[in-house]
């Protein structure tokens, strides 16, 4: 089967093909980073403009690079939610519309699912059951995982995303947007050892996470600095190894607490370097999608689809967009 995949959840227009058989055929990513940028986060009706723009062109440029025609798809997926409902509907509409035409099914796909088994497309892909940390801009999730759509939520944040939390405290020193990576790669430039952020949460049993306290310490710690460019990067540097140590250590809980040897990571801030190097000391198998993989794309969303269509899942002909959706109310298709 040659699925179609459409991502535009939120700023970045992603499509690919992906065939059940030989795997992913290609991937296209076209990023609105640019464009958002001059505001200092995402604008979501310019988001949606801009998906319109782009989504037609990418699926062409797809079809064209794979010399496949729109009449050897089997079927087209494309997320459904959660996101900003403007930019969902752009690749709902299209992906239904051409399924339609096409007499092919059309499949939502639940975007953190596309996260979670991004892991999926690589050479050494986990098997199941593992505990996936999805980290995005909008969620920070330990998930139990024990086929597609057997999902149990153990922990998740009370507050901010891990992504939201690098975003809002970039933003707070001046550093722009995209927020995380700017901050991650001025951590780099920082001295350890010389703040004492707190780990929060850590204390309380249990695994879900608060990061808006660690923000507005963040925020305190740079105003009482004497705001020197060495301090920003030694406050980034303090900020993200506080981020990632409450992850490791949530993760390790997680790991003991189910007793399971094997933990994906998957979303944006699953690109961040520390937490990968740092994710490694733990005792257990860990996968990584590649880079471009972690962040928003295409490809995720057509193996999701792909699974799912393949194991004869249904739905009906509407065009359908779910901003707020759990990852727990998803068909279980093993
Ligand atoms: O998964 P994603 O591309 O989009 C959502 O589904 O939200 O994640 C984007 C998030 C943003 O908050 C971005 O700042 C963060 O991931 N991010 C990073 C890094 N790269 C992206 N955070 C920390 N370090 C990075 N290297
Ligand atoms: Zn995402």
């Amino acid at each position: 089967m040659k699925i179609l995949g459409i991502e535009t959840s939120c700023d970045e227009t992603g499509i690919a093909i992906y065939d059940t058989k030989q795997g992913l055929l290609a991937h296209e990513l076209y990023s609105q980073i640019k464009l958002h940028a001059q505001y200092g986060g995402v604008v979501p009706e310019l988001a949606s403009r801009d998906h319109i723009r782009k989504i037609s062109p990418l699926i062409k440029s797809i079809l064209a690079k794979t010399n496949i025609t729109m009449q050897q798809l089997d079927g087209i997926a494309y997320t459904s939610g959660p996101g900003l409902v403007g930019a969902l509907m752009v690749g709902a509409s299209v992906g239904r519309s051409m399924a339609w035409s096409l007499n092919i099914p059309a499949l939502a796909v639940h975007h953190m699912e596309g996260h979670l088994l991004a892991p999926m497309l690589e050479k050494n892909p986990p098997e199941f059951p593992f505990i996936a940390l999805l980290v995005s801009g909008g969620h920070t999730l330990l998930v139990s995982v024990k086929g597609i759509g057997k999902y149990q939520i153990l922990g998740e944040s009370l507050d901010d995303a891990a992504g939201e939390a690098f975003d809002k405290t970039a933003k707070m020193l001046g550093l722009g947007y995209p927020g995380g990576p700017i901050l991650a790669a001025l951590a780099e430039q920082g001295e350890a050892g010389l703040y004492d952020f707190p780990r929060p949460m850590i204390d309380r049993p249990g695994l879900d996470f608060s990061f808006s306290g660690l923000k507005t310490y963040t925020l305190t710690t740079w105003q009482q600095s004497k705001q020197t460019e060495q301090d920003k990067a030694n406050i980034a540097r303090a900020f993200q190894e506080a981020v990632i140590d409450t992850l490791f250590i949530k993760c390790r809980r997680a790991l003991k607490q189910t007793g399971m040897q094997r933990l994906v990571i998957a979303g944006g801030v699953g690109a961040n370097k520390y937490l990968r190097q740092k994710l490694n000391e733990l005792d257990a198998e860990i996968f990584f999608p590649r880079l471009e993989f972690c962040t928003d794309n295409g490809a995720m969303i057509a193996y999701a689809g792909a699974m799912r269509l393949q194991a004869g899942q249904q739905e009906p002909t509407i065009i359908q967009t779910r901003p707020r959706w759990s990852l727990e109310d998803l068909a279980d298709i093993t």
